[in-house]
């Protein structure tokens, strides 16, 4: 939901600037702008489209001797996303530049309080209000750093904004409320930024901002203040181990594809420290003194939705702790019944998702703990629950979500586990059977990927030409049926449901034609002789299955495509990689933009 670096060091500032957008790209991809000061003189480049667009018009201009500013990739909340619209943004005498992620709720009522001094305004814009702001500001307040305290103090929404000025070369401010902005420390330059890979080339020291905090930055110092009373707040600085490899594509030719493959490692990580293969203890220290809920509320969007709703049946079985998996943007609008003794657990890849984090201060006001299940460090989710478990997949940079929902259902069995124990409800050969078998994961995840992604190569090929799919699934697969649906309609761009296969009988049966493929999850589990009737409902009106199985299961389906097993529930871990592979295999068939698909954004930091 937008990209925003800024930079102030001693290299030509446009390139690092282009390249920490690229990296960037995936919060948002309609339209790229920077602006730098060169001779004192404020420079604004904007094209819609690509940040691909903007380089190319980037090439006929000489931008070399800025060794400051700042730039951002768009995704569209006000207005089209035309060269007009694009970030930055300015004053009317192009002094002041502002790049903005958020929405500024009150701009209507600013605008015209602005208009009514003179300001005319060019966007339709909710962000060029900023500039005019802080416009109007420095002619009250003197200088831009006091004007900008001003302009903030009137800013009603969410913001994360980067400012640069031909008053002040060299210097970049940024501040947030609501949006993430981070800001990286190098040796003689400094970013602030939407996200850690931006600047992840020059350095992995990084102080995370806090809502209401202003920043300002030059080459070789850095501060960090109030936004409300501009006093200056001490920071700690913090070294991130991730490397540049892991925010980089690594020889695959897109990060879904790179992310897929990197989920045998990601079940290692997560449950490094956590469970002992030897002794099958498992600890989840995070947790250490808080008491086990009577009841568990998961709030969660999208992918991470489909991970809690997998992860109750785990919680209830395992842990026998009963549990509701809401989406948080239904949640928050709710007065929900939540006890004394329950909690909330926030599922979140980025850790910025507005309608979860809304989900996860309502229960706070309300006294209930929060525990957040994020992969972002430092993300505004992280820092606000009471209690975090990191997911630790390393920077996930496709809009589709993979290895971060992987390691979500790592982190749920784990914490089923640790709670079934820690009641006393687990029995020890259940527990012993659950930890050797998620330890063993990795190699069967890592053997298996291949032989997967060309049977996904071969299947989507076939399917290629179906306008809809029913995804369907039972007990621990419906979840995966959903997920398998998304995956497929968030990047192909082809319709597709997922059904609890017992409930098709109830409406979507009506669409079955030889036309309507139905991707079937018959795992050879408890359910597959459930499971195979639904099937036989859809081939008695002649559709057509493709039916995701183990071997030996006795399924018939027009193609079968047999995974390995896995015990139990984590017969789920070898599934996902399928479902994720033949949503990409046929959304590369099909040539879309398989890492960034339209009108989506990594992370929606608005409601
Ligand atoms: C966006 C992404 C999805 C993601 C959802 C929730 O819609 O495109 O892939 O599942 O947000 O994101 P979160 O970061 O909260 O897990």
């Amino acid at each position: 939901m937008c990209g925003i670096i800024g930079y102030s060091g001693h290299r030509p500032a446009v390139p690092v600037i282009i390249e920490g957008l690229r990296r960037l790209e995936y919060r948002g991809y309609d339209s790229a702008g920077v602006a730098f000061v060169q001779n004192r003189e404020l420079s604004i480049i904007r094209a819609p489209g690509k940040l691909r667009e903007l380089e190319k018009k980037l090439e006929c201009v000489n931008v070399s001797i800025a060794t400051s500013g700042m730039g951002h990739t768009r995704w569209a909340t006000h207005g089209l996303p035309n060269e007009t619209n694009a970030h930055p943004h300015r004053d009317g005498d192009q002094r002041i530049a502002v790049v903005h992620n958020g929405i500024i709720e009150n701009y209507l009522e600013l605008r015209e309080r602005l208009g009514a001094k003179g300001h005319t305004f060019v966007t339709q814009t909710d962000t060029e209000t900023i500039p005019h702001l802080i416009a109007e500001g420095l002619k009250e307040q003197g200088d831009l750093f006091h004007a900008l305290g001003w302009a903030l103090a009137q800013l009603e929404g969410a913001y994360a904004v980067v400012v640069v000025s031909a008053e002040e070369p060299g210097v970049v401010y940024g501040a947030r409320k609501s949006s993430p902005l981070v800001m990286g420390t190098g040796t003689g330059e400094n970013f602030i930024a939407s996200d850690i890979p931006a600047f992840l080339p020059y350095t992995r020291d990084v102080v995370f901002l806090e809502d209401g905090e202003l920043v300002r930055i030059d080459a070789n110092s850095w501060q960090v203040f109030d936004a409300a009373t501009l006093a200056p707040v001490k920071k700690t600085v913090q070294h991130i181990s991730w490397d540049v490899q892991a925010a980089q594509k690594g020889g695959f030719k897109h990060f879904m594809l790179k992310e897929i493959f990197e989920q045998p490692r990601v079940v290692a990580d997560c449950l490094a420290g956590r469970v002992d293969r030897c002794s099958s203890a498992v600890r989840l220290p995070e947790l250490d003194g808080m008491a086990i809920p009577e009841r568990l509320h998961i709030v969660a969007c999208g992918t991470s939705f489909h991970a809690g709703l997998w992860g109750k049946l785990l919680l209830e079985t395992w842990a026998q702790v009963p549990v509701s998996v809401e989406i948080a943007s239904e949640f928050r609008y709710r007065s929900p019944l939540v006890g004394g003794r329950d909690a909330v657990l926030a599922i979140s890849q980025s850790g910025e998702t507005a309608d979860t984090l809304a989900g996860l201060r309502l229960m706070k006001e309300r006294g209930v703990p929060v525990i957040g299940l994020c992969n972002v460090v430092g993300s505004s989710i992280a820092r606000e629950a009471d209690r975090v478990v990191y997911t630790q997949a390393g920077p996930e940079i496709s809009v589709a979500s993979t290895k971060a929902m992987c390691s979500q259902l790592t982190a749920l069995a784990v914490l089923a586990l640790h709670w079934g124990e820690a009641r006393g409800v687990l029995g020890a050969e259940t527990r012993a059977r659950a930890v050797a078998e998620l330890c063993s994961l990795p190699d069967l995840l890592d053997g298996a990927l291949p032989a997967m992604r060309e049977r996904a190569a071969e299947l989507a090929r076939e399917y290629s030409e179906a306008a809809s799919f029913l995804y369907l699934g039972r007990g621990h697969c419906y979840p995966l049926a959903l997920e398998g649906a998304l995956k497929l309609k968030e990047i192909s761009y082809i319709h597709a449901e997922g059904y609890a296969a017992g409930e098709m009988k109830h409406g979507p049966i009506a669409l079955i034609d030889p036309r309507f493929p139905t991707f079937a999850l018959a795992l050879d589990d408890e359910l597959l002789p459930k499971v195979v009737s639904n099937l036989q409902e859809v081939q008695a009106r002649h559709g057509r299955i493709l039916a995701l199985t183990n071997e030996g299961a006795r399924v018939t389906a027009d193609d079968v495509w047999n995974i390995p097993r896995a015990w139990g529930p984590l017969a789920a871990f070898p599934a996902l990689p399928a479902l994720q592979l033949f949503a990409y295999e046929m959304a590369d068939y099909l040539g879309k933009d398989v890492d960034q698909p339209r009108n989506l954004a990594k992370s929606v930091t608005v409601e």
